[in-house]
């Protein structure tokens, strides 16, 4: 395609800050946010010092206290109020990791509410101006993923807040109930961010799950995620010219191969794959299987029992798993067979372990529900589409990009370009391709949610027949997937969830309800601007 002038420029100019390693004076001016392509990898921590699987004990990441919850003409609501900033964390004995994250811990603080709850959260920029050693800026952008959120509080890229401003985002948590996750998305540099430390849970409850699947102690959040260590404890990054990081570590809820004790009854384990580029496929040491009962989206129809689960970066697969099969001593293990195109090493095929023991426990909901709840995703029918979409995901001119187009490209056109545009409500088909040849590609639509229709013309796997919002699209395939364009009128970003192919530029954006030339009261750039943080650093 015949590229804007500005746009040709631009992508020039990175293939020669590529080649230097350094930028190019008076190139950045073209482009309102730098990319700074330069990697920082550091000699790597020796093989005698890495963590030994199972001897860190699990953990829960701590659930956020509102500062403030009540009641008005709208509803009930809850504040919260978190911070980014610099923390340390311990995944290596003796050695401190250097991380940059919600309330300076990773992963961080859990936001645990019902459904019907508003939520707002003041989130506070106050990382360095610039990352000390990637360098790039600490502009950040918050999207609470699975949320049907306004525009300009959906974490839109350009959206930034600058170090030293906060920005009050509003959640309006009306959904069926189902596992988030807030994770930045400052454009272009989304993937070292998240990397970095700014991850975290954020569960919805509704009543439905409630009398349907394990709670409490019994109801587990595993981010599963990996990071590669330099010697003296800190992150590594090295993404292989953007086409993903795989590291040699396996963090679970950012513990290294974490041991679990569980009783011998039910759990429900609310799986998130957090790694920016690693794809995982579960299955336990037993061989027994595993049962699904949520997807992105939530319950879905009915559990099914999988002996693997193939989970790309940022899908969720709540599980069950019965302990009460095994004695009191046994290990259980979670594995990860991995898949193509994934970079593995000795212990990334390892996850985590249970070791059953013999305490007594509560028995609410102690079993595995067969038939769940049908959300209204699932109950649609390609016969309501009245537009049908071809998307293809592939790499042109050395860029990821969807149809040809680039987030780059978005920018050029100051945000009117689209992928879509379809009415408020209508029902769509995409039909979206990997022509990429030997890469995995995590395809995410914001706002809405999905049902996947077919996989290479046949029925998706048993595992993903439930409510989505990123769809994992192998080498070659094609996936179709059903979805309303409900909730919400504006422009909302669709794009790949491998990070470093998202930043580089596999992203774009979609219109629901907006005529051509409309204003949009929700202009997701400039609808809410971040404010200035006049309180102190520690506040
Ligand atoms: Cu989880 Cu657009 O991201
Ligand atoms: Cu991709």
């Amino acid at each position: 395609m015949n590229a804007p002038r500005s746009e040709r420029l631009s992508r020039r100019d990175l293939l020669r800050w590529t080649a230097a390693g350094a930028l190019v004076a008076g190139a950045g001016a073209a482009i309102p946010f730098t990319r700074d392509v330069r990697t920082a990898v550091l000699p790597a921590l020796p093989a005698a010092k890495m963590p030994r699987p199972f001897t860190t004990p699990f953990r829960r990441p701590p659930v956020l206290k509102p500062y403030q919850t009540g009641q008005d003409a709208t509803g009930k609501f809850a504040k919260y109020a978190i911070t980014q900033k610099p923390g340390l964390a311990s995944i290596v004995a003796g050695l401190r990791t250097q991380i940059y994250a919600y309330n300076g811990i990773f992963p961080g603080p859990v936001v645990e509410l019902e459904q019907g709850t508003r939520a707002m959260v003041r989130m506070r920029n106050k990382l360095p101006a610039t990352h000390p050693r990637m360098k790039h800026p600490y502009h950040t952008s918050t999207h609470l993923h699975g949320s049907a959120s306004l525009p300009q509080y959906d974490g839109y890229a350009n959206d930034v807040t600058m170090p030293g401003y906060y920005k009050e985002y509003k959640y309006p948590n009306f959904q069926p109930a189902r596992t988030l996750w807030y994770h930045d998305h400052g454009v272009h540099h989304t993937a070292e961010n998240v990397y970095g430390g700014l991850a975290a849970f954020y569960l919805m409850h509704d009543p439905a799950e409630r009398a349907l699947l394990p709670q409490g102690e019994f109801d587990v959040p595993l981010m599963v995620s990996d990071i590669m260590l330099a010697a003296d404890g800190s992150p590594n990054y090295n993404d292989r010219s953007h086409s993903g990081l795989w590291g040699d570590i396996i963090l679970v809820n950012g513990a290294p191969w974490p041991v679990m004790k569980v009783k011998r009854r039910v759990y429900r384990f609310r799986i998130l794959n957090a790694s920016i580029s690693r794809s995982y496929r579960w299955a336990l040491s037993t061989g027994d299987p595993l049962t699904v009962v949520a997807t992105d989206g939530g319950l879905m129809p009915r559990a099914q029992q999988v002996s693997e689960i193939r989970h790309g970066n940022a899908e969720r697969y709540e599980v069950l798993i019965d302990f009460s099969k095994y004695r009191p001593g046994q290990r259980v293990e979670l594995r990860n067979l991995s898949n193509k195109n994934n970079v593995d090493f000795a212990n990334t095929g390892r996850v985590m372990a249970f070791d059953v023991v013999d305490d007594k426990f509560t028995t609410v909901n102690n079993r595995i529900p067969t038939t769940l709840v049908p959300s209204p995703v699932m109950q649609l029918t390609e016969a309501q589409a009245v537009a049908t979409r071809s998307i293809r995901v592939q790499r042109t001119n050395g860029h990821w990009a969807l149809n040809g187009q680039t987030w780059e490209e978005v920018i050029a056109s100051d945000f009117r370009a689209v992928l879509a545009n379809p009415d408020y409500n209508d029902v769509e088909l995409w039909e979206i391709t990997n022509h990429s040849g030997g890469w995995f590609h995590p395809v995410h639509i914001h706002l809405i949610d999905f049902q996947i229709v077919s996989r290479n013309g046949a029925a998706p796997f048993a595992f993903e027949r439930g409510p989505k919002d990123v769809v994992y699209i192998g080498e070659n395939e094609t996936v179709r997937l059903l979805m309303r364009f409900e909730h919400q009128r504006g422009r909302y970003m669709v794009h790949c969830h491998n990070l470093p192919h998202e930043d580089h530029d596999m992203m774009h954006q979609f219109s629901v309800g907006l005529p051509d030339g409309a204003v949009d009261p929700n202009d997701p750039v400039s609808a809410d601007k971040p404010i200035t943080d006049s309180l102190p650093p520690d506040a």
